[in-house]
């Protein structure tokens, strides 16, 4: 059996089709060639070299794995973070010995579980969403996971919780955000990160190829814009060290200097 195919899976076979169908999130609205992002669970599924990866690299806490399949029964299961990337983080956190992280958009929580494992007993991410729907999904694995009091959710605009915590005094005391929520507050999200970030801290901006659009961003699309903006005054910006990386649907870190 394949790294993502559950017996349950099998059966809402035709209704993840549809859920793919309905994503034009993720996919061009048909100009030229779609062009789908490398995220695991959409679209490459049945990728033998992607299986490939997953099959050596994953190791997916029980709780996560859980969330994971149930997430993928939900009907914006394109929105949730690649697990490979998710990991990925997750090691970033724990290289850099993050105590403090922020998530901006939250969704099922999958990568709020995943980065709050990462942290130590006294660490807290700070995890930011307006949808209590989409939350109260992943609540009972991050429960069941045992580190339900490492995440301080805050459920309204995430920009708001950003100037609470600034004026709060918590400026340059953050290690680790992980920007991930409605595209055209990119550059808003970024800059208020910055200052929330210590020196050596690291922003992960994802989505930043947005599914092969950046390339051509067109004049009605206004995220592919704005995302599109940041990756252009990211590159100039000498305020961090930066990759961009292709994992997902495109990551780019942010080190703060
Ligand atoms: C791509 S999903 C996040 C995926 C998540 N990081 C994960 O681990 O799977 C984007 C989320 O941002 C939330 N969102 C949209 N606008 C927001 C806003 N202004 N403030 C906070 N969250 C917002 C949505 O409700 C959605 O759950
Ligand atoms: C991945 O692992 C599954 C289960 O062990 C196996 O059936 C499949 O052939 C593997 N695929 C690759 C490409 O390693
Ligand atoms: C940024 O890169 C420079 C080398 O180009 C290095 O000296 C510095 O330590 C780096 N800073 C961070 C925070 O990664």
């Amino acid at each position: 059996m394949s790294f993502h195919k559950t017996p349950k899976e099998a059966l809402l076979g035709s209704a993840t089709l549809g859920v793919i169908l309905i994503a034009g999130y993720y996919f061009s609205k048909g100009r030229g060639r779609s062009m789908s992002n490398l995220k695991s669970h959409v679209g490459n599924k049945d990728n033998p070299l992607m299986q490939y990866v997953l099959n050596h690299s994953m190791r997916e806490h029980p709780a996560l794995k859980k969330l994971r399949l149930i997430t993928m029964d939900h009907r914006w299961n394109a929105m949730m973070v690649a697990c490979e990337q998710s990991q990925f983080m997750a090691n970033l956190v724990r290289s850099i010995q993050a105590k403090k992280a922020i998530e901006i958009g939250v969704y099922t929580g999958y990568n709020a579980l995943s980065i709050a494992l990462a942290l130590p007993e006294d660490g807290k991410v700070v995890a930011c969403d307006v949808s209590e729907e989409y939350v109260n999904i992943g609540r009972p694995f991050w429960k069941e996971a045992g580190i339900e009091h490492k995440i301080d959710l805050r459920l309204q605009p995430a920009l708001k919780t950003l100037d609470e915590l600034l004026a709060a005094g918590e400026a340059e005391t953050f290690d680790f955000v992980f920007i991930d929520a409605d595209k055209m507050n990119y550059d808003n999200y970024y800059e208020k990160s910055l200052q929330l970030l210590r020196k050596g801290g690291i922003i992960a901006i994802d989505n930043v190829l947005w599914s092969g659009k950046v390339l051509k961003p067109a004049e009605d699309d206004l995220d592919t814009q704005s995302i599109d903006k940041l990756n252009k005054k990211l590159h100039r910006d000498i305020r961090v060290n930066l990759s961009m990386l292709t994992v997902g649907d495109g990551l780019s870190l942010a080190f703060k200097i």
